[in-house]
């Protein structure tokens, strides 16, 4: 069976800036929330790997640049850091960081590799946090300046722009799961932010269309699919509260112009309504993507409570639902997440049955293995898992794209192992093995599987 892909599509892979750059002390950039808290919460991270010791692509970036080029890309996407552009969040440009920035732009385009640049990818400029973060107002202000300043510096370098990756994860990880800095937990907060990030999102895309900038704009959204336990009235009702909150939440926001009416009423009900005025809401009402990103991972399998929630503890979506381990479902044990690759079919199904058929890609998907030292065999990561991870998962892609899906492309979540916020470098994701110790980096077996489908436009099984 052969499995072809359109000759256009984007092959590539996916990092950001904060992962993968790396700092020295002489570059000029400002601290954001991550170069703060993995000094100052040092327990958090995984071995206490700080943001200083990530990929060093911020001064080995010709060097992996020529590592996706022999990978025979056509895109890659990473995300300019906010505070290495703007340190203070507003006001001074750095230089070097706009050379910097030059520099991979005109890398990428002379290879043939189309530039997908994403604006934000979790990394609040220590100063804007300071005041505030997304929760304040000023900082949506803040956050518009700087991509206009982008689209001004870079824009004719950039076929696409994405305003956010992963919208939803600030918000959530950083205002109520007490996961990410600065470690807020209280809903309405998180409610608050959320609500604001979508309005930064409008208001740089709001930016993009006045200025009449060249290429297409969009976001990246991490869509969890919601599967519940069975048919049975109290778990269906269990799946439609995890999706309301954590998906419809924002994917209605975005990309139907409202949030739903439903979660309205609960949030009121709860006394958890964040504030939100009719200017904003006819802002988000006017904004229309051009091209959405999908990253995928797992599935979000729910049942009906077995208890009722504490009343008296902190509001949470969690409060509707529990998690449900479905017997005998697969694992990928070192991240401790269900692999489930019908899931990025029934993605691709929602979006062409009840978002329009929008345009859209895969900007993530990827199998995070912790200890693939293991796997080595003379010199090469040999890791099988990932190839059968990415054959099935480009399998249910492809079923949807021949049902009439309109995926343009696929990213692999990435090209070279990166530090992966508090899991540091604990599970490695790349196509590429890099050594902690020596810095080297050395293609896996599956950057040369991956290589060739590109070449073969698919594969067989
Ligand atoms: C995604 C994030 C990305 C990376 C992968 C493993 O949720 O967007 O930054 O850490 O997970």
């Amino acid at each position: 069976m052969k499995y072809t892909f359109s000759k256009d599509f984007f092959w590539g892979a996916a990092t950001s800036a904060t992962q993968s750059e790396g700092r020295t002390t002489t570059d000029g950039k400002g601290e954001n929330i991550w170069d703060y808290a993995s000094k100052k919460f040092n327990d958090r991270f995984y071995e206490g790997v700080t943001t200083a010791s990530t990929s060093r692509f911020y001064e080995d970036y010709q060097g992996d640049l020529d590592r996706l080029a022999d990978l025979s890309f056509n895109s890659f996407r990473t995300s300019i850091s906010w505070s290495r552009l703007i340190p203070e969040g507003v006001g001074q440009v750095n230089p070097e960081a706009v050379q910097f920035y030059h520099n991979v732009l005109d890398g990428l385009n002379k290879r043939g590799i189309k530039p997908f640049i994403n604006l934000y990818h979790f990394d609040m400029p220590m100063k804007m946090q300071e005041i505030g973060g997304f929760e304040n107002k000023a900082v949506i202000k803040a956050y518009c300046d700087y991509a206009k300043t982008c689209f001004d510096l870079f824009g004719d370098k950039v076929s696409y722009w994405f305003t956010f990756n992963e919208p939803m994860i600030p918000a959530e990880a950083g205002y109520l799961h007490d996961r990410h800095y600065p470690y807020i937990v209280d809903f309405k907060r998180a409610a608050q932010v959320l609500h604001h990030i979508v309005l930064a999102h409008c208001g740089a895309v709001k930016v993009f269309r006045e200025g009449q900038y060249s290429g297409k704009i969009g976001i990246i959204m991490d869509v969890i699919p919601v599967y519940p336990r069975s048919q049975n009235p109290a778990d269906l009702k269990a799946a439609e509260m995890a999706d309301l909150f954590y998906t419809r939440s924002l994917n209605d926001a975005i990309l139907k112009g409202h949030y739903p009416e439903k979660l309205k009423v609960i949030l009121n009900q709860y006394d958890q309504m964040p504030e939100v005025s009719t200017d904003d809401l006819s802002l988000i009402a006017q904004t229309r993507i051009d091209i959405l990103g999908i990253n995928y991972y797992r599935p979000r399998r729910v049942k009906a409570r077995d208890s009722l929630p504490n009343t008296n503890g902190v509001f949470s979506p969690e409060w509707f639902y529990d998690n449900y381990e479905m017997p005998g479902r697969r694992m990928n044990t070192s991240r401790g997440i269900e692999i489930y690759p019908n899931g990025l079919y029934d993605i691709a199904k929602k979006i062409q049955n009840e978002y329009g058929n929008i345009d859209w890609f895969v900007s993530e998907n990827g199998i995070g293995i912790e200890g693939e030292e293991a796997f080595i065999n003379n010199g090469i990561v040999e890791d099988d898992y990932r190839i059968k991870f990415l054959e099935e998962h480009l399998i249910a892609l492809h079923q949807a794209i021949e049902e009439g899906s309109n995926c343009l492309g696929y990213h692999m979540w990435t090209f070279v192992d990166c530090w992966s916020w508090q899991n540091a470098f604990k599970n490695r994701y790349g196509f590429y093995r890099m050594d902690l110790h020596t810095g080297k980096k050395t293609i896996k077996k599956s950057g040369l599987w991956f290589k060739n489908v590109i070449l073969n436009q698919g594969f067989s099984l």
